[in-house]
């Protein structure tokens, strides 16, 4: 079946494949990408005679690198570990040494990869994205590439409109669009999915979905961890391209595109596309007014103390980095004039919480007694983590003599409705390259658009004098963040 028609919904036998991981000793691997496979392996999703390759600098003898694999998996799946399955998943397990930049390294892997037909064939690039162009010359080189291999390509893809345009052609040069798997884990929650559910499954919502019924709309994905141990990424690379480019906008676009025909990749992607690039650019003039970047200074995050952003391992004792990002953004289209959208993102906030808040209009007429505004507007919450819920907040009348209006919530709790266990990012995300399904994986136009709209932010940044403003650790971010909302009549949901 061609990859065109392909929806969300497939639901075919697993096929087999030869996985090939480059970075295959790394963070993601071992954090990761493993312990999705052994999970995928213990729901009967690896189909016989499908192989697993790490493939790494470092020279490991296969025993080292099952063992790393299996402490990694332990580590990482808990109590979902299930040690009687890892003998046969070990049995999948193969490693390479390559290092990626040698071209007579590739031959060992041409030679363990063989001649299989009719098996799917993905290369996995968890690498430094300096490193794709070299891995996919060398995979053409070897002759490794078939026509139906697939390439995944983890973030950052790129630091900007012409980097990343870079890093797309050259993996053109090798492979067509069909076969580049571009990965923005967001898109494999199964709760980012579940949007699409609540927007595409329920009639209730769609004549609500708009202007004129909407008055605005929050996403906030706030993080209590700090840099951890990526100071030196972290400061070449700052919230904006690490968390909005990417994530944010990937939420945006499924909550304000217009209905897909279908869930077809392309179908999807097209409309996703149309937001980008209705997207108001946000230039010079306007970033000023428009957004708001801070950096965390040390405090007090749930118990325990935290040190401040320019004191992290890696970071420029003078860096101007910003690590809290909130942004007005706005949509032209017929839909969605004049509503706005609210992006806000950071490490260090009080809490690990992402969620979507849609706020409707007010009525348009009170007839009940007391201020019309003590009457607040219906709105959609939409938790995607930690824990997944909908609540929708309506006006009921409380008890007694008067008629007095006030909000209650009608909830409704995903985790308790469903008892399944919910697949994991990268377990969705490698099932559906396994089965050759894009719908869910980002389109070369989709990361132009992106960054055509980031750069100019980042740009009017850079020529501010001014740094990034100074947070708590442990605070919502700058008090401008507040203002930014306030300017408009409104307030941040944690600040209601
Ligand atoms: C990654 C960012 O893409 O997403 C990290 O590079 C961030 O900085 C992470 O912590 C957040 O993902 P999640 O799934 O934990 O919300």
């Amino acid at each position: 079946m061609n990859a065109d028609v392909r929806s969300l919904s497939s639901h075919r036998p697993p096929p087999a494949f030869d996985l090939v991981l480059f970075g295959g000793t790394g963070d993601l691997a071992m954090r990761k990408l493993l312990p999705a496979l052994y999970r995928r392996f213990g729901d009967g999703l690896i189909a016989a005679g499908s192989r697993i390759i790490g493939v790494a600098r470092s020279a490991h003898s296969r025993e080292a690198y099952l063992a790393q694999a299996q402490a990694a998996c332990r580590q990482h799946l808990g109590a979902d570990y299930r040690a009687p399955g890892w003998e046969t998943f070990a049995a999948t397990l193969g490693y390479v040494r390559v290092d990626a930049t040698v071209a007579g390294d590739y031959a060992a892997l041409a030679a363990i990869l063989g001649d299989r037909p009719g098996v799917a064939r993905i290369f996995f690039l968890s690498t430094a994205p300096d490193l794709f162009a070299a891995i996919c010359r060398e995979l053409a080189a070897a002759g490794i590439v078939t026509p139906e291999s697939r390439i995944m390509l983890e973030k950052p893809l790129g630091e900007d409109a012409t980097s990343a345009r870079r890093i797309n052609d050259t993996v053109g040069a090798m492979v067509g669009e069909r076969q580049v798997y571009r990965i923005d884990h967001y898109l494999g929650k199964e709760t980012v999915q579940n949007l699409l559910a609540l927007r595409f499954g329920n009639a209730l919502f769609e004549p609500l979905w708009r202007r004129g019924q909407i008055r605005h709309v929050q996403i906030t994905v706030a993080e209590q961890l700090g840099v951890e141990s990526r100071g030196e990424f972290y400061d070449r690379t700052g919230a904006l391209r690490d968390m909005v480019q990417n994530h944010l906008l990937q939420l945006l676009c499924i909550l304000a595109m217009e209905p897909p025909a279908s869930s077809a990749a392309d179908a999807v992607r097209d409309e996703k596309l149309k937001v980008l690039r209705a997207l108001r650019p946000i230039g010079e003039a306007e970033a000023l007014i428009k957004t708001v970047r801070g950096q965390y200074r040390g405090g007090i995050v749930g118990a325990d103390k935290a040190a401040g952003y320019l004191d992290e391992p890696g970071v420029g004792a003078a860096s101007r980095t910003e690590t809290f990002v909130a942004i007005k953004a706005e949509i032209d289209t017929w839909r969605w004039a004049g509503v706005p959208f609210y992006l806000r993102t950071g490490k260090r906030l009080p809490e690990h919480v992402a969620e979507i808040v849609i706020t409707f209009e007010q009525v348009p007429h009170s007839i009940f007694e007391g201020p019309f505004s003590s009457q607040p507007p219906n709105r959609l919450v939409i938790r995607l983590q930690p824990d997944e819920f909908i609540t929708l907040r309506i006006l009921a009348k409380s008890p007694g003599e008067a008629m007095r209006l006030k909000p209650v919530d009608l909830a409704l709790d995903l985790g308790e409705s469903f008892k399944g266990r919910p697949l994991e990012a990268y377990e969705r995300l490698l099932g559906d390259a396994i089965q050759g399904n894009l719908t869910l994986f980002m389109r070369r136009d989709e990361v132009d658009a992106a960054w055509n709209w980031i750069d100019p932010i980042r740009a009017a940044w850079d020529a501010d004098e001014d740094g990034p403003r100074s947070y708590t650790a442990g605070s919502w971010g700058p008090a401008a963040s507040s203002a930014l909302i306030a300017r408009d009549g409104f307030a941040w949901h944690d600040e209601q």
